[in-house]
């Protein structure tokens, strides 16, 4: 398919480098590398605790901003509402920036309601400090409050998506409110990478397993964003685009699917349970 998805004019690396444990000195080194090998799209996270590395990996790349995608997000399970506002401008320090690309709510889970905390983040769109909004962890249901809330230009929703987990309620809605889709933990961690059905379509392609998964993603419009600390991993991951898989090992791709979740944690807020749901004073709750 396609190394940039488009939406609205707005342009964004269809694999982008997943930083969730890359801290330190050595993870530093390790997006500076990313970026030497041609990553453009870099995806943190105030809760990953990495945004000053993204951002000393960035200024010591020399790379001009305009040709970088780059993606945080608010630590809303601590972060509240009246503290979104501050923590963003920190991020923007540590990033040494003056905007992102994209700015998500990491996770649905707010001070009062849904409606106060997207204003907000609406509002660091309105002064360009954050040139795209868009939420993580959401299910269908909160996907579909958000449109009902009359928030239309919401850019992508982030959630774990890979051949072990189908996410197909999810998929539906956020094709029909045009919300891009972005695969976090594409890979299951490693864990799909030892699959004998993988395995074997990868044999027969030629190609690695992780390339197989982030082609299968791409081929259904999702964007990913593999974490690698390895360059050779590295340049596999975002080489994806010199090859089509059949439509028939697409199908024989989506056959694996387990309800497996590589990020378990994540179901801790209750957030991404497709079950019969609705937004109360903290969060999502089950009804
Ligand atoms: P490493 O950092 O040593 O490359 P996910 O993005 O789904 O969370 O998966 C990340 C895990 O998958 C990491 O352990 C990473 O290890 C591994 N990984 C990433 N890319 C590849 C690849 N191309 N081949 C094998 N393992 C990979």
């Amino acid at each position: 398919m396609s190394e940039f998805f488009t939406k609205d004019n707005v342009n964004i690396p269809s694999i982008g480098l997943g930083t969730w444990d890359l801290r330190g000195k050595k993870g530093e080194d390790v997006i500076q590398v990313a970026l030497d090998v041609g990553y453009r799209h870099i995806d943190t996270a105030q809760m990953y605790d990495n945004e000053k590395e993204v951002g000393n990996a960035i200024s010591s790349s020399k790379i001009e901003r305009e040709k970088l995608f780059i993606t945080t997000k608010i630590y809303t399970l601590v972060i509240k509402n009246e503290g979104i506002k501050d923590s963003f401008e920190k991020s923007l320090i540590n990033l040494k920036t003056d905007y992102v690309d994209l700015l998500l709510i990491h996770f649905p889970a707010f001070t009062t309601n849904l409606n106060d905390m997207l204003k907000i983040l609406f509002e660091l769109k309105e002064n360009n400090k954050a040139k795209n909004i868009g939420i993580s962890n959401f299910n269908h249901n909160l996907v579909n409050d958000c449109i009902r809330l009359g928030y239309k230009d919401i850019f992508c929703n982030q959630v774990e998506y890979h051949p072990y987990l189908e996410q197909k309620e999810l998929i539906r809605v956020l094709k029909e409110s045009n919300i891009l889709p972005v695969a976090y933990s594409p890979l299951a961690k490693g864990k799909l990478l030892n699959d004998k059905v993988i395995l074997k379509i990868a044999e027969k392609y030629e190609k690695q397993p992780a390339q197989i998964v982030l082609r299968w993603l791409n081929q259904q419009g999702w964007i990913a964003i593999p974490k690698s600390a390895n360059e050779i991993r590295m340049k596999q991951n975002i080489n994806i685009f010199n090859f089509t898989i059949s439509d028939e090992d697409m199908i024989l791709l989506h056959s694996l699917a387990r309800n497996y979740r590589a990020v378990p944690c994540a179901l801790g807020t209750s957030h991404q349970i497709d079950l019969p749901s609705r937004h109360g004073v903290s969060g999502l709750e089950l009804i």
